[in-house]
This record gives C-alpha cells, structure tokens and sequence, in this order.
C-alpha cells in the first residue's frame, strides 16, 4: 500500500494522474500543478497535438508525462484510456480529473437535439465513462482520488444555458452520491465548480455569434481567477478531504442566495432575465 493509502501523503502529491481535456486551459493547469507537486500525469485530449504541447511543457519542469488522443465520450476509449494510463505509468493511477468540457449557449428553443447529443456526450457522459473506468482501479489499489469538473452552472441555472447547466448538475450530482459512496473505499471525491475562468472554451464552443464576443471578451478580461489558481486552489481542496471548491466570490455568492432560498432566487433570475434581454 502506498504512503497516501496510509494516509501520510495527500493525494495530490506525487501522483499517478488522468487529466481528460489536458490540453487547454483548466485541465493544462492541472497536469502543470500536479508535475509540480511531483506527479506523473497522462495527459488526455480529443486533439492530441494539444496534449503533446501540454506534455512538453511538463518535460521543461522536469516532470514526466504522457499524451493520449481521447474521446470521453466515447466509452471504448474512456475504457482504453484507464488500462493505457496503468502500462505508461507502471502503475496503477491514483488520482482522475475528468475535466474536459465544451460551451453550449443558446436560447432553449434555439438549440437542436445535435447540440443537447453533443454537450451531453462531452460534458456528461465523459464524466461518468472516466468515474466508471477508473472507480474500480482505484478499488483494486485500495485508495484514489477524482476531481470532477463541474461549473457553477450546475446550481446557478443562467438563462439560455439550459443544456450546459444540465450536463454540469449531472456532474455535481454524480459527484456527491461517489463521496459517499467510496469514501469507505478511501476514494475521496472533489467537485469543482468555477464560474468565470480565462480559457479558450468560449472559441472552442457552440455560443451564438450575437454573444461570443461579448462572452469571449467578459472571459478574458473580467474573470477574477486564472486556470492556474483553479487548478492549484482543487488540488488543496482534495488534499483536505473536501467535497466542493468554489473558487470566487461571485460563484459563492450564488452557491449561498440559491441554497438559502431557491424560490427566491429563481425569482430574482427570471426578473433579471426580463430587465436585461
Ligand atoms: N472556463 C470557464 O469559464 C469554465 C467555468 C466553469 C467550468 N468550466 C469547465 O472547465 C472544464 C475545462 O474547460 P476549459 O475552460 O479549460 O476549456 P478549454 O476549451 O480551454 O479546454 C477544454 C479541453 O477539452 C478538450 N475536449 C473537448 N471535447 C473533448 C472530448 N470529447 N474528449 C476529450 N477532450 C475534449 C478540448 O480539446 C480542450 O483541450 C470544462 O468541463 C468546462 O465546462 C470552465
């Protein structure tokens, strides 16, 4: 058993890591922290030149790490990327971080059932093909870790994200039944869920046009957190065995109005909506 199955190293310390979307914003960040909190990383992508770029970053820290084309939407490849990860590493993983996701936005009647098919795919299914693949790894060590990224849209319920908002409650839901459930398995589970963060998932996304500027723009130069502090802030989530991070002000804000009274924010959200469209 290893030292952080007895409990003396935190699991973001030294790790044996799967970072789906690794190689863009959010998940780059992650396989670059973990490197340099010791770990080894397998860097997974549905591009894989972007993987490769974020591997040879971790090459230049000194760090190892590897870069694997994944659909995680795909379960075969989910399934394929878990048994990969345990040959290049010659070991089993310790820790998944099923990150990778794309924007949708949209008013709900303006969305196709190809757009709901594909953030669903992505956002949802990716999460629970990598808890399904990598759970009973984990269960074979006799320990592990999964960071889930979820987003504050998963309680804030904004307007014209209906699909989004969707896929990311799915993740945040799925992700506090798992903390219960494996926590006599010592998996712990941490849910991260960030509203604004500089990355490209707005260009990478399915935004309408009469939005994407103005939703790029608000991105990159109003977001009050980088990946990097994200990214760094979730891995000391984990480490003290918590099962949320909420990493700004405003995504705690609305964590707090919607928790002490959701039909008075669902009031406040639709007055809102109403004054400002
Ligand atoms: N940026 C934000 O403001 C924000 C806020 C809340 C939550 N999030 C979440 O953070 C996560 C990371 O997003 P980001 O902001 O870094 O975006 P990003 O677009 O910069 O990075 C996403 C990465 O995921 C990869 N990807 C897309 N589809 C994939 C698939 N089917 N299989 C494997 N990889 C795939 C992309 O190639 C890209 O490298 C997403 O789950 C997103 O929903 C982002």
């Amino acid at each position: 058993m290893s030292l952080f199955g007895k409990k003396k190293q935190k699991p973001s310390q030294n790790a044996y890591a799967v970072v789906t979307g690794a190689g863009s914003g959010i998940g780059r960040s992650f396989a670059l922290e973990l490197a340099r909190r010791g770990g080894m990383v397998v860097c997974a992508d549905i591009n894989l030149a972007a993987a490769e770029e974020t591997v040879a970053l971790m090459a230049q820290a000194g760090a190892k790490g590897f870069a694997v084309q994944c659909d995680v939407g795909d379960k075969a490849q989910v399934q394929q990327l878990a048994d990969q990860a345990e040959v290049l590493m010659q070991h089993l993983p310790t820790l998944v971080i099923n990150n990778a996701g794309v924007g949708l936005g949209g008013k709900f009647d303006e969305l196709t059932l190809d757009d709901w098919q594909w953030c669903m795919h992505v956002n949802l299914w990716g999460v629970i093909h990598g808890c399904h693949y990598f759970v009973p790894k984990f269960k074979q060590l006799g320990y592990g870790a999964i960071i889930n990224v979820a987003s504050a849209a998963s309680y804030t319920a904004a307007p014209e994200m209906t699909a989004y908002n969707v896929t990311k409650a799915g993740v945040r839901a799925l992700s506090e039944t798992l903390s219960a459930e494996l926590a006599k398995f010592d998996i712990k589970v941490n849910v991260l869920c960030p509203t604004l963060v500089p990355t490209n998932i707005i260009k990478n996304g399915r935004i309408p046009g009469r939005y994407s500027k103005l939703a790029d723009h608000a991105l990159m130069n109003y977001a009050m957190t980088t990946s990097d502090d994200v990214a760094r802030l979730t891995l000391n989530r984990l480490d003290s065995n918590a099962l949320y991070t909420i990493p700004q002000i405003d995504a705690k804000l609305f964590w707090l109005m919607k928790r002490a009274s959701p039909s008075l924010y669902a009031k406040f959200l639709g007055t809102g909506y109403r004054l400002f469209k």
